[in-house]
């Protein structure tokens, strides 16, 4: 049994996974923190072999710090906050004072669904064929950050992809959305649109799981894309 705990629990993300976890075969579901709750992460970790962290672009750098220093392995689905920061703190050396620190990993994705993850795949191959692009990236009003981590992972593929600058990014906020994205392709007389829509929170699930399963297996302390699982 893996042993999960969830941090921001009682959140849209967060219940969403604490069910997952609940129904999974081989995972247990042991903590949940949040404020909300009135439970610390600190009062989960001792015994937890990895954490689910959807919270906030304000905490989530700290929280993953947080289990690191416990020796707990980290999933990471929040978006919005200073990637650069944690992976910068990851690659430090070990703090020669705490000799028997254990390693764990850490595992973000702005995105765990896997048409997402396909789209941004497809993204990146088109972008090598046309001429320019720009992204449209869609969601519920209750999203803190904006543009996406979606759109920014996305346009960062598609850069690396095609050598070009990062495309721009439009972002809309509006009641009745949940997370949606359209990559918009542009050339001599034609355009190509590739479309991903979420309509429900259960589309994360799966590539939640997986990531739970497969974090404390990857070789290097920070990967970022659940593409690195699934290719
Ligand atoms: N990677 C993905 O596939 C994916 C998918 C959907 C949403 N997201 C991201 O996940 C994050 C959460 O989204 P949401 O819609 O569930 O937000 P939400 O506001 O509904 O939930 C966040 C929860 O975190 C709690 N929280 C705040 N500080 C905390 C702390 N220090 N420790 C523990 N819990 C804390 C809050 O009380 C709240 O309940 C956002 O950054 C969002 O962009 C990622």
């Amino acid at each position: 049994m893996i042993r999960v705990a969830v941090a921001g629990a009682a959140g849209r993300m967060g219940q969403t996974v604490c069910e997952a976890v609940s129904g999974a075969e081989g995972i247990e579901l042991v903590g949940r923190a949040d404020p909300l709750l009135g439970v610390a992460l600190a009062d989960v970790l001792a015994g937890a072999e990895v954490v689910v962290d959807f919270t906030r672009p304000d905490t989530a750098l700290e929280n993953a710090l947080q289990c690191v220093r416990a020796g707990v392995h980290v999933v990471i689905g929040t978006t919005g906050f200073d990637q650069a920061s944690l992976e910068r703190a990851l690659n430090e050396p070990t703090d020669p004072s705490r000799p028997g620190m254990a390693r764990a990993n850490v595992l973000l994705a702005p995105n765990f669904a896997i048409g997402a993850v396909l789209m941004m795949r497809f993204a990146a191959e088109a972008a090598q064929h046309m001429q320019a692009a720009e992204i449209i990236e869609l969601h519920h009003e209750g999203k803190l950050d904006a543009p996406s981590g979606t759109a920014l992972r996305t346009a960062e593929l598609m850069a690396e992809a095609s050598g070009a600058p990062p495309p721009p990014i439009h972002s809309v906020r509006l009641p009745g959305l949940v997370a949606h994205q359209e990559v918009i392709l542009g050339d001599l007389a034609q355009t190509l649109t590739i479309r991903h829509d979420t309509i429900g929170r259960e589309s994360f699930m799966p590539g939640v799981l997986l990531a739970i399963r497969r974090v404390s297996t990857l070789a290097a302390p920070f990967t970022v894309g659940l593409e690195s699982l699934l290719f």
